[in-house]
């Protein structure tokens, strides 16, 4: 880091930014293979705070890809670069007051260790979205699992490439057993219950 930046404090703090909005701003971290559902429920989710007026705003791992990230691939380096960036905006979004869903496969414990330090306590909620790869494979929306066995995918997760499952996530989703809905209502009754929607 240039050692000639020196950091401003704002007039306004994220405290004050959350009191306008009867929410406790965090971080819902989705994390899961490519294809377990983590956009879809985390959409679902998003759409439920909506109906109960609350101010959310979702970072999603294609789009992001699209745009602030579309430099990285997925190395592991870039892998690791692209969560360590998600955590920052992550972060900056709790500060503005929002309630922040992200949906990245995110495969490595450190690197989801990392975000939840870049944050206050109970501001990171682990949400695991626990699909075994062989329905994500039979599910394959997108068509990558086909691609990656045939080899025209390198370092694909869960075949060439690593991923760390959580060990004491918050929210436990399996998507195999229950459907869209009850996974979503599931996030919005730990959320309610855990005293983030007032
Ligand atoms: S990571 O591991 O957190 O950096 O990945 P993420 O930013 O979430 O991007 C995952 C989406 O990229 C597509 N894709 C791949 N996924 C895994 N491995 C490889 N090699 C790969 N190449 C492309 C894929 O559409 C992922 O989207 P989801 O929604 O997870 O299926």
């Amino acid at each position: 880091m240039n050692d000639n930046i020196v950091w401003h404090k704002a007039s306004v703090n994220p405290g004050q930014r959350a009191a306008l909005k009867q929410q406790k701003p965090a971080v819902l971290w989705f994390t899961g293979l490519s294809g377990s559902g983590k956009s879809t429920i985390a959409n679902a989710v998003e759409l439920k705070l909506l109906t109960l007026h609350k101010h959310s705003y979702l970072l999603d791992g294609d789009n992001v890809r699209h745009g602030l990230n579309n430099d990285l691939g997925f190395s592991d380096a870039d892998r690791v670069e692209n969560i360590r960036r998600i955590g920052e905006v992550a972060k900056l979004f709790v500060d503005s007051g929002c309630l922040v869903l992200t949906a990245f496969i995110s495969p490595f414990l450190s690197d989801r260790e990392q975000v939840k330090q870049l944050l206050a306590q109970g501001q990171f909620i682990e949400v695991f979205v626990d699909t075994p790869i062989d329905v994500c494979e039979a599910r394959d929306p997108k068509g990558l699992y086909k691609k990656a066995r045939a080899g025209e995918i390198k370092h694909f997760t869960g075949i060439d490439s690593d991923y760390q499952a959580p060990v004491n996530p918050n929210i436990w989703l399996k998507t195999a057993e229950h459907s869209v809905e009850r996974c979503a209502q599931q996030v919005v009754d730990y959320l309610a219950q855990q005293g983030y929607l007032e």
